[in-house]
């Protein structure tokens, strides 16, 4: 808790004009104080400042406040947050009332502005050598990459020269702790004693905090050598992989005004997009997305497009990006697909700005696009290798936390897939359970298909993966064919569950006995090639439907034995006009039935 007295100073002592004046150019119109407002697009000022007031306010997007207000708004602070940040400002010391814990929190303020200290003495080593002779190499360098003065400006890029122990010197001769230096992996030590320069001869792009304050560094090689490309600050007491994006410091105020973020991959990537004028452009570093990051966007806006590199790399960790956008509830995420040997960074190369918002323009819902992605990918393997493409379809669809999203991502993957929806769910472990339904399958049977009803349990798998012939089963009274009483339940069920519910309900709809028969039933397809299918089916039909005929021709077999033994003639040639139509129906079924019948019961 901040004490209540120094609230009021800082508030009483910030001057909203200065505060206000170093991110909106403010310009005297009349009486008033106008400029562009920060916290919407637009291209005549309708933002103005009332110094008398205190106040400011937007004519066009309505946000108005004071100074901790607009503080607050624009750096996505909390009121201690903003109260600090003036506080420093002005140079008001920071009272809390919590004496003990205040007490701690100023020693550890104090720490940590040592070591930022130290960071900022390494950026203007970094900064000044970039300028220097031996600088020459890296200006030209980044030249070559397309990264203008003002980007490198913008940055603050540097170069670590060659020198093993430049940068030592420049700490100790700034009375830094080189102890300190070492934790924040500017030197490292040597096994002789003594300290020696951990970036050398590289392109350093610094890493801010969101209050600008440098907290890490990237150094990049300059030429294609065997080393590693980049050599990164390790985690240190002012930085924690993973807590950060990297250019969020010059892209928070145009992320504000945009109403969204581009997500990339690249520090190059990141400068070369500001260099076009996508300035609400933050990249991830490198590593995948972590959560800490994707909460540190939602602070600053509720869309993103995410642009990952072209490759398979970057495909991927656009699939795993997803599930961590999803997470903190973003209204808008959207997948900006670079060609496969692009990086935002070559493409802008090649089609210029124009290019890039017309790629960003067709950008596509990304959930969708990663489904329609993984859904491509797998058809593009051999049917026996995609299995493990199921696996990862699965994973993706169990990234939407919300189960209608799941199943509208799963029926877009049927249709892209050609596939039943349904069966797609259970091959994909996706039914998900509902209360309330109570099965016509008897809980106490464990139904298992054996050999002498495979086809019973084969017809009943065609009729249950496709509306169509289900239709047509039901309409010729299939369900008199079959046998098993669970399997006829199942199928009673199941028609009436598809006349109440859409599609997409119906495995929540059956009763939890008949959703586990149907499992097994839609797991053991018949043994038959794909393009054989139709065919075998109405062989099959036609010899379930022999069984049937046959079935009733002996049952008016004992029916006329009966009628001729009460001496009832009249109903006896009725039974016996009915017999011969049960007599022709297995005459002509056992013809069509040849294709599949090999064993009859
Ligand atoms: P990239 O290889 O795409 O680097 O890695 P880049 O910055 O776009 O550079 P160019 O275009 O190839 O010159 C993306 C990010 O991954 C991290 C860096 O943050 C980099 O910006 N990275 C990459 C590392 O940390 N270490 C590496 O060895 C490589
Ligand atoms: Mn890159």
């Amino acid at each position: 808790m901040i004490e209540e007295s120094v609230i009021r100073t800082v508030i009483e002592r910030t001057d909203i004009v200065r505060l206000i004046g170093e991110y909106v150019q403010l310009k005297r119109r009349g009486g008033r104080l106008i400029g562009l407002c920060p916290f919407h697009r637009e291209k005549t000022p309708s933002f103005s400042v009332n110094a008398e007031r205190g106040a400011f306010y937007c004519f066009g997007c309505h946000e108005g406040g004071s100074a901790v207000d607009f503080l607050m708004k624009l750096e996505n602070l909390s009121f201690p947050e903003a109260i600090e940040r003036l506080a420093e400002r002005l140079g008001i010391e920071v009272v809390h009332t919590n004496g003990y814990a205040a007490e701690k929190r100023v020693t550890a303020k104090s720490r940590e502005r040592s070591y930022l200290d130290a960071m900022k003495t390494a950026q203007d080593y970094f900064v000044s050598s970039f300028y220097l002779d031996i600088g020459s190499e890296c200006r030209s360098y980044a030249a070559k990459r397309g990264i203008t003065d003002a980007m490198v400006k913008s940055f603050e890029l540097g170069y670590s020269p060659e020198s093993w122990d430049g940068i030592v010197e420049c700490l100790r001769k700034h009375g830094q702790s080189l102890e300190d230096s070492r934790e924040l992996g500017l030197v490292a030590s040597r096994d002789s004693g003594g300290f020696y320069a951990r970036f050398r001869n590289r392109l350093m792009f610094p890493v801010h905090n969101v209050k600008g304050e440098i907290i890490a560094f990237g150094g990049r090689i300059l030429d294609k050598s065997e080393t590693a490309k980049y050599i990164n600050s390790p985690e240190s007491p002012i930085y924690t992989k993973g807590e950060h994006l990297y250019g969020l410091y010059q892209a928070k105020m145009h992320i504000t005004r945009e109403h969204c973020a581009i997500l990339v991959e690249g520090n190059v990537d990141v400068v070369m997009m500001h260099a076009f004028g996508f300035c609400h452009t933050v990249a991830s570093m490198g590593t995948a997305l972590t959560p800490k990051q994707a909460a540190l966007l939602y602070r600053h806006t509720k869309r993103v497009y995410l642009m990952y590199d072209g490759d398979n790399a970057g495909r991927k960790a656009m699939y795993r990006a997803l599930g961590i956008l999803l997470e903190p509830g973003f209204e808008g995420l959207y997948a900006v697909e670079l060609p496969k040997d692009d990086d935002p960074d070559s493409y802008l190369r090649t089609y210029g700005a124009e290019g890039m918002s017309q790629l960003i323009e067709n950008a596509k819902p990304l959930g969708m696009w990663c489904v329609q992605k993984k859904c491509t990918d797998i058809m593009a393997l051999p049917p026996e290798l995609r299995k493990s493409g199921f696996g990862e379809l699965s994973e993706l669809l169990h990234e939407f936390p919300d189960k209608l999203a799941q199943r509208h991502y799963l029926s877009e993957a049927a249709r892209f897939l050609g596939q039943d929806e349904r069966r797609l769910a259970v091959e994909l472990g996706m039914n998900i359970q509902t209360e309330g339904a109570v099965s016509k399958v008897p809980a106490e049977q464990n139904i298992e298909c054996n050999q002498y009803d495979k086809i019973e349990w084969d017809v009943v798998h065609l009729v249950l993966t496709s509306d169509k012939r289900f239709e047509s089963f039901m309409e010729l009274q299939g369900i008199e064919l079959i046998q098993e009483p669970a399997l006829r339940a199942l199928l009673l069920e199941y028609a009436e569950v598809l006349d109440k519910s859409n599609s997409w309900d119906i495995l929540n709809s059956l009763g939890e006995n008949s959703r586990k028969l149907y499992e097994k039933v839609i797991c053991s397809a018949p043994d038959v090639p794909e393009d054989e299918l139709d065919k075998w089916y109405s062989g099959a039909l036609a010899g379930l439907t022999r069984k049937w005929a046959a079935r009733e021709h002996q049952q008016l077999g004992f029916s006329i034995a009966e009628a001729v033994k009460r001496n009832d003639m009249q109903s006896a040639a009725a039974l016996i006009e009915k017999d011969r139509r049960f007599i022709e129906m297995m005459q002509q079924s056992s013809k069509e039935r040849q294709y599949c019948w090999q064993h009859e019961g």
